[in-house]
């Protein structure tokens, strides 16, 4: 049995990471913190949780890792930063949920972030959280920067294509879209409800702070620099994420040859699902759970693979990879609080 914390435990992915762990047969809640609900409890603060935890919640403080096995970061991006040295120096691993750790370059970091990186020294102990490619590397970190949810989608939907040198690395192209809970919980004029209901409205387009973190994962898979184009859009429901991927294939290669080279691929990965071929990823059917559902298609006439990637935002794209990551670096069974299929309808 382990003690964990959570730093942000009365955000959106915070509230998920209690969720699950709720249920882990292995693990013990020790501290959980909010500067603007400090001093009540966590069920005070979201009712769903009543009569399952009623921890009282606590500002955040330097010391928190003194006091947990692992802690979650889930918190906005620069706000654990300042502290990361002292968590490291206490017992505790850490998985950071923000993207402070995850752009390997202080530089493109702060390009991209517009704000200084507080701890460049600390960048090269991050190991990026993505189980499907890094699980030996996370196994024994310190420190996990667990990916963004956009991330996840892409590059898990992409990777075949690249690392079997299917497709012309120029030609990679993502146009994605997310439920609203992605924002996060503090409030936006861009997510209120008249704003973005009965809508779909494209943003960060050529500029959106996931793009360096795509390019880097893939220029590390693929061995060399590439370029994506990635096309973000909000949409109105609550969770959830689908990206449409498009590559120009380098030979033909039929719909159902390129799904049996993606079963191959992802075989034996717990919480990759490959759709039978003339099959497309839907939101649906992975709220709630860890599973990103990849669907092949080959368009024959344009000489384009078209794949279809579909996660929860929340779980996959965010807590639920935070739990798969902690499992892997503790030593537990991967699937463990975390098997369960999607709730639909
Ligand atoms: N939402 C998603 O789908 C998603 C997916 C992948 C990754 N992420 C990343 O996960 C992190 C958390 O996202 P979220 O959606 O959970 O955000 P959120 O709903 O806005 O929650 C943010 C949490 O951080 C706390 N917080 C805010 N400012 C703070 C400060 N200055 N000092 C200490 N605590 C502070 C908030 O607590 P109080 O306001 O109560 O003080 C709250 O608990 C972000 O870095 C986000 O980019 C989110």
């Amino acid at each position: 049995m382990i003690d964990i914390s959570i730093a942000g435990a009365s955000g959106y992915t915070g509230l998920e990471l209690i969720r699950l762990l709720l249920k882990h047969p292995e693990v013990r809640f020790s501290t959980l913190t909010s500067e603007t609900y400090a001093g009540k409890s966590i069920a005070e603060v979201f009712p769903s949780l009543e009569g399952h935890i009623d921890h009282k919640l606590v500002p955040l403080s330097e010391n928190i890792g003194n006091t947990c096995h692992i802690l979650f970061l889930a918190l906005p991006h620069t706000t654990g930063m300042k502290w990361m040295p002292q968590f490291l120096a206490s017992p505790c691993k850490v998985i950071d949920l923000s993207a402070d750790f995850r752009i390997k370059s202080a530089e493109i970091f702060e390009q991209w972030y517009h704000t200084p990186h507080l701890q460049p020294d600390l960048l090269p102990k991050a190991e990026y959280g993505l189980p499907e490619f890094h699980r030996n590397a996370i196994q024994s970190a310190r420190l996990v920067a667990n990916p963004g949810c956009y991330p996840t989608s892409v590059i898990l939907g992409l990777a075949p294509l690249i690392i079997e040198g299917l497709v012309n690395l120029d030609s990679l192209i993502a146009d994605s879209k997310s439920g609203v809970s992605g924002a996060g919980r503090k409030a936006s004029l861009s997510t209120q409800y008249s704003e973005c209901n009965e809508g779909v409205s494209p943003y960060g387009l050529g500029n959106h702070r996931h793009t360096p973190e795509i390019e880097q994962e893939l220029t590390r898979l693929a061995n060399r620099d590439l370029n994506i184009s990635f096309s973000p859009h909000l949409i109105p429901m609550t969770r959830g994420m689908e990206s449409t991927l498009y590559a120009k294939l380098k030979k033909e290669i039929s719909t159902s040859a390129l799904q049996e080279i993606y079963q191959r691929f992802y075989q034996g990965e717990p919480f990759v699902r490959i759709l039978k071929p003339g099959s497309f990823a839907r939101t649906g059917n992975v709220v709630y759970s860890n599973y990103c559902d990849i669907g092949v298609t080959v368009d024959s006439r344009t000489g384009r693979a078209i794949i279809t990637s579909a996660l929860d935002n929340l779980i996959k794209g965010a807590s639920g990879q935070a739990v798969q990551n902690m499992n892997i670096m503790q030593g537990f069974g991967e699937r463990t609080g975390l098997d369960f299929p999607a709730i639909f309808p």
